[in-house]
């Protein structure tokens, strides 16, 4: 009996497992985003939720639906890329900023820098309060860019919950944050609204490190809680880009969760800070 049951198990998982790899084929082929090698046990878990969420039974309904309605387009979108986010995340990033990659910056009259995957944008914010405090920020352009255009709508906005300033306040002052970080917003209703000079040198723009190619030279090119969702290959492929995109001496910034180890790229960095995953490009 308990074997049967093992096998019609077994068997719901292969088709399971099919209809994935079809929606994934048509989702590339209708939309052009391209998760057909992201890590699969998360994915499908997600996907189960959307066709949940949709009043579906299966996938395959899920597919058609995708196919004939953009607007579940954006709903899945929103589903699989997460979006999570903070300002000043995990504060040690940011003094390891401040200390190794700030001084490489000021040798330059003018930096561009790439914040990869930058959701709905504290940590661009975040990095723009940095640059601002080191004197930087003026011969600074920062190109932030994601693959899901919603989330780039609320960076625009540069409207943060109100309800997070507490705790965005603690995440700064243990970044080494040099004023009362209140300076930079105005609390309005519930939201708080960053000055506007602070991304008066930012280009938010959709962009996606699967299938789009580089579109500039950068020095420093930060990309952090993103491709942990990607599989082995998916991550040497955005590497490659990374590589091809920076200035030779430039940084590559991944975070303490992303590592470059493992990857052909490997040899061509070296260490810059080795917990924060700071990396000079060398070769
Ligand atoms: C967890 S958030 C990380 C946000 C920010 N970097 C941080 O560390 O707080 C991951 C972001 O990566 C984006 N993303 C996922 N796949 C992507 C792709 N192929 N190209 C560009 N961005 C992608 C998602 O839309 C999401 O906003």
């Amino acid at each position: 009996m308990s074997a049967k049951v093992d096998e019609q198990a077994a068997q719901r998982d292969d088709v399971d497992e099919i209809e994935l790899a079809l929606l994934l084929e048509g989702v590339y082929r209708r939309y052009g985003f391209d998760f057909r090698e992201y890590a699969p046990a998360s994915l499908r878990r997600r996907v189960w939720r959307r066709v949940q969420a949709e009043g579906l039974a299966t996938i395959s309904a899920l597919q058609d639906k995708l196919l004939h309605d953009p607007a579940c387009m954006e709903r899945l979108l929103l589903d699989l890329s997460i979006n999570v986010t903070a300002m000043f995340r995990d504060p040690a990033f940011y003094v390891a900023f401040r200390q190794k990659v700030v001084p490489l910056l000021r040798t330059y009259p003018f930096t561009r820098i790439w914040v990869a995957g930058c959701s709905t944008g504290e940590e661009v914010y975040s990095l723009a309060i940095l640059l601002h405090e080191a004197g930087v920020h003026d011969r600074t352009r920062i190109y932030a860019t994601d693959i899901n255009e919603s989330v780039l709508s609320h960076a625009r906005t540069g409207v943060f919950p109100l309800d997070k300033m507490r705790e965005y306040t603690q995440n700064y002052i243990r970044a080494g944050g040099e004023r009362a970080f209140s300076e930079y917003y105005l609390a309005k209703y519930d939201g708080a609204q960053f000055q506007r000079s602070l991304v008066d040198n930012v280009v938010f723009a959709q962009h996606n490190l699967v299938s789009d190619r580089s579109f500039n030279e950068f020095n420093v090119i930060i990309c952090r809680n993103v491709m942990i969702y990607f599989d082995r290959t998916l991550q040497n492929r955005v590497h490659r880009l990374f590589y091809e995109s920076l200035v030779t001496f430039g940084v590559l910034a991944l975070g303490a969760k992303e590592s470059i180890r493992f990857s052909p790229f490997e040899d061509r960095y070296e260490d810059l800070d080795a917990d924060e995953r700071l990396y000079k490009k060398v070769d």
